[in-house]
């Protein structure tokens, strides 16, 4: 799926300074270092798959089949969005990750801001998402880029938002 996204810079309110843009093949390796370093916490929501064989075809896919928008500081990806679109259904499924030094600087709001751009350039008709029920960090990145609630249960919300 091809979209126009173009690679920008964003410097938070420390001054760190990152890059936020479309990821390719060629960004797999750091997506992959970064779920595997020490702050990958690869445990949320059961993501990435456990085991390295699935957790590679997982991260192939972010990057092949997925629409995924990566931020870099100094060439490390250290989160990232991804829309998995449903062309028949016209929506998508949206998952966002922020390694841990990196929350609460405002990556994730802007990666989310900026897959909503790809998905109105797609013309999806809506992007969903499950989110734990005390995920509050989550669901208030989500909230506040538009995302409704639209149902509870299992210990998870999900969320919809109408592009
Ligand atoms: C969810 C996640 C992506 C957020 O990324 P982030 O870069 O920290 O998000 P931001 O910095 O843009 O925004 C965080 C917001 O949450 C708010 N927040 C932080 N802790 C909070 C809490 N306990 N309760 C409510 N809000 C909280 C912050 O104040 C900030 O809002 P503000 O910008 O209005 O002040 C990150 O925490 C993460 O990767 N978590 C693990 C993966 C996950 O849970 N993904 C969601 C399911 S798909």
């Amino acid at each position: 799926m091809k979209t126009l996204i173009k690679r920008e810079e964003w410097t938070d309110k420390d001054g760190l300074t990152f890059t936020l843009g479309r990821a390719f093949i060629q960004d797999r390796p750091q997506i992959e270092e970064m779920y595997d370093g020490p702050h990958g916490d690869a445990s949320f929501q059961g993501l990435p798959p456990p085991g390295p064989e699935a957790r590679c075809a997982w991260i192939t896919h972010l990057v092949e089949g997925a629409v995924t928008i990566c931020a870099w500081l100094q060439g490390k990806v250290v989160g990232h969005a991804s829309l998995f679109v449903d062309p028949e259904k016209r929506d998508a499924e949206f998952l966002l990750f922020v390694a841990q030094p990196f929350r609460n600087r405002g990556i994730g709001t802007r990666l989310t801001l900026m897959a909503l751009d790809c998905a109105r350039e797609l013309s999806l008709e809506r992007v969903w998402l499950t989110v734990e029920m005390y995920n509050f960090r989550a669901a208030s990145v989500f909230e506040k880029c538009g995302f409704v609630l639209s149902d509870r249960s299992g210990g998870e919300r999900t969320m919809i938002l109408e592009v």
